[in-house]
């Protein structure tokens, strides 16, 4: 049985502004010491599904209005607040971007780690001392016994950030949500928290979910990735296997806009084109059809579920989680290999699908820079301005090799 499995979950927020459907139905499991990514970009949803299994989405706007989160046999969606209040923390933790927003201020980190494990053992003030000690030096904290005494505005980034691993750990809880955990600390010192949670994580067989818009820190860090876009899951497949055979347009956008060591010397990164979704309308086809070079006419109007794709790795082992899980795509017409790895279709004659009521001709007509600055509109009257081919990728092919 999986240590988490999501399933289905919808969380809605009820704003001034109307309804967000910030998560559309997401499902995926996580075994015990399993590493998983959730990767895309700003405002997808990463971390409201997150907080959403944590029970902690800001009220009241947020609200799971549909699905289950089963972790350890039990639905946390249907538990009391103080059953919750017991399983965060000391079975399930946190760690976000910002070390600032979780510690308190106002507390020595002695004051708060004592306070934490006490809450959850039963165990005296001098022995949850002696235990705040050990996990401080643990991750790393010079002079742990000293620097129990400081304050959290004593401690740099990257201390800080230490300071909220050892804080997560304190109760070696089942599952760690680790939040961008990086994304505020340079370069160098990222690599040392990342590497630094890893190795506790793996020695002590903590299932991990590390949430980043980085596809280069997940590659080294999961097992296995899971893709979103606009609150749904587009693309799920082992960490290899996602980058080896990406088959999903955006995942394929994703790897095209980050620098790879294996790329030849010269080649340009290509960003994504185009504008992430409204998520206050509630998509009629496939959310990324505005931005995508390989829709057909049916990605209007029809959202793909997800299915597994095939694999040239060979045959699917089955099950829905770790490296032998399916590799699942969302898509009515995924890039082939080669199309992938190109970044473009290159089926001969191949075009992606005019918005509905706009004739291709006009689009083809229109100069490169004409189309650059072609602003489509919809139905609605909102500007969508993700004209296909408009520069970058996704790209069509040239107008010349149309019909
Ligand atoms: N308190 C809130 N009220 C209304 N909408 C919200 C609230 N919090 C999040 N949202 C919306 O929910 C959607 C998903 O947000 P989420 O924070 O999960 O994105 P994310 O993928 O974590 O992005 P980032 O990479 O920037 O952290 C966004 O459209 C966001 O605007
Ligand atoms: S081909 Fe269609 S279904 Fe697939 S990502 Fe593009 S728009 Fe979505
Ligand atoms: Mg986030």
């Amino acid at each position: 049985m999986a240590l988490l499995s999501v399933r289905d979950l919808v969380v809605r927020f009820h704003t001034q502004d109307g309804t967000v459907h910030a998560v559309n139905g997401v499902s995926f499991d996580l075994e015990e010491g399993e590493t998983l990514g959730l990767v895309g970009e700003s405002g997808c949803g990463k971390s409201v599904t997150n907080l959403a299994v944590m029970r902690l989405l800001p009220q009241p706007a947020g609200r799971i209005v549909g699905g289950q989160v089963v972790f350890d046999g039990q639905d946390l969606t249907r538990i009391r607040e103080s059953e919750m209040r017991d399983i965060r923390g000391s079975q399930i933790a946190m760690i976000f971007q910002d070390p600032m927003t979780s510690l308190n201020p106002v507390l020595t980190i002695e004051e708060q780690m004592v306070e934490t494990i006490r809450a959850h053992r039963d165990v005296g003030t001098a022995e949850a001392r002696a235990r705040a000690v050990e996990l401080l030096g643990m991750v790393g904290i010079p002079q742990p016994e000293k620097r129990l005494k400081n304050y959290p505005h004593h401690f740099s980034g990257g201390m800080r950030q230490r300071v909220m691993i050892a804080m997560a750990l304190a109760l070696q809880p089942k599952l760690l949500i680790a939040d961008e955990p990086t994304t505020a600390l340079d370069v160098t010192i990222q690599a040392q928290v990342l590497e630094l949670l890893q190795r506790l994580t793996s020695e002590r067989g903590t299932a991990v979910v590390l949430i980043t818009h980085d596809l280069g820190v997940v590659a080294g860090m999961t097992r296995r990735i899971n893709v979103m876009y606009a609150g749904f899951i587009v693309e799920t497949a082992a960490t290899a296997e996602l980058f080896a055979r990406p088959r999903h347009p955006y995942t394929v956008g994703l790897l095209h806009s980050i620098p790879r060591l294996d790329a030849e010397s010269g080649e340009p990164l290509i960003p994504i084109e185009g504008v992430p979704p409204d998520l206050r309308r509630a998509p009629a086809g496939c959310p990324f059809a505005p931005r995508c070079a390989w829709r057909l006419e049916r990605c209007w109007t029809e959202n793909p579920g997800l299915e597994d794709a095939g694999s040239a790795a060979g045959p699917e082992t089955g099950g829905s989680t770790g490296s032998a899980a399916p590799h699942r795509i969302a898509c009515w017409n995924p890039p082939t290999a080669d199309e992938a790895a190109a970044g473009r279709p290159l089926r001969p004659g191949f075009a992606a699908a005019p918005l509905p009521g706009t004739a291709l001709p006009d689009i083809a007509l229109a100069t490169p820079e004409q189309a650059a600055s072609l602003v489509v509109f919809t139905p609605e009257g909102d500007p969508l301005t993700a004209l296909p081919g408009a520069r970058g990728l996704p790209e069509p092919p040239d107008r010349e090799a149309r019909p």
